[in-house]
């Protein structure tokens, strides 16, 4: 860990968020660092464009999975500039159509040097199950970006298939498939729990406590990301989707 004036580590958070998953997660998790002594700078990826949670349409719902297949790129305006000297960049964002979210393909393509060159960057993701492509593509990107990719937190929504992903879809369009007399025994919540979100500020406090301990960056990402999966993969086991849970 890099000397620090009064020794205090420094973590800066980036991210992006449509429907608030995202954010609620990198709030606790920030929390959590702040309790355990880390110094804490969040700095949120704007789009220029306005993109309102929910769409209000079914049309536009198909029409964002197909252009955020395709990898379209969502211009943001340009990041508050970073105000500390990280040890560490958390990246954080949601998951969209098998990629990183177009805000973020974006700030990678024009502020990822600037950003991330030459730091250990843990990459946070949010999504309804289906991440793998999105963390293999995430990670080329990072390195292209001259920034060292840790293994990523991954957070998962707790519901299982086929409900979470028409569940999503419905959201996503401006529709409440957690009040459908036919859907609501099976999707009785959009996103994560919020048994998760206190969880994650627990992360928080576990990463601060490891890095206070003087583990090394990358080991204790390391440890933390598969405690994370160890407690992802424990919800699976209670309550197997019926369809893939990885993507
Ligand atoms: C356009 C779009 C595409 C999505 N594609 C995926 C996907 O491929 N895999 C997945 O697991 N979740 C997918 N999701 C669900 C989001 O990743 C998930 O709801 C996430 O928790 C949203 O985080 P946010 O509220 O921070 O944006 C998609 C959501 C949107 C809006």
């Amino acid at each position: 860990m890099k000397e620090k004036p009064g020794g205090i580590a420094a973590v800066t958070i980036i991210y992006y968020s449509f429907s608030a998953q995202t954010a609620s997660l990198v709030k606790a998790m920030a929390h959590g660092l702040e309790t355990g002594g880390i110094r804490v700078e969040k700095i949120r990826l704007v789009p220029r464009q306005i993109l309102r949670f929910p769409l209000r349409s079914i049309l536009r719902t198909f029409r964002m999975m197909l252009t955020t297949f395709l990898r379209r790129r969502i211009t943001i305006a340009a990041p508050k500039e970073m105000r500390q000297n990280p040890d560490l960049i958390i990246l954080a964002g949601p998951t969209w159509s098998y990629n990183p979210s177009g805000p973020v393909l974006y700030f990678l393509d024009r502020y990822g040097r600037q950003y991330l060159g030459g730091m250990a960057v843990l990459p946070l993701i949010s999504c309804r199950g289906y991440w793998r492509l999105h963390a293999a593509g995430l990670k080329r990107m990072l390195r292209r970006c001259a920034a060292e990719p840790l293994t990523p937190l991954v957070f998962t929504h707790p519901n299982p298939e086929p409900w979470r992903t028409i569940g999503v879809f419905l959201k996503i369009a401006g529709r409440t498939p957690e009040k459908s007399p036919l859907l609501k025994r099976h999707y009785s919540r959009f996103g994560h729990s919020h048994e998760q979100i206190i969880r994650a500020e627990e992360y928080g406090r576990v990463l601060a406590r490891s890095l206070a301990a003087g583990t090394e960056i990358k080991a204790a990402c390391g440890e933390l990301a598969a405690l994370v999966k160890v407690e992802r993969d424990r919800f699976h086991q209670n309550s197997p989707p019926k369809g893939q849970t990885t993507g």
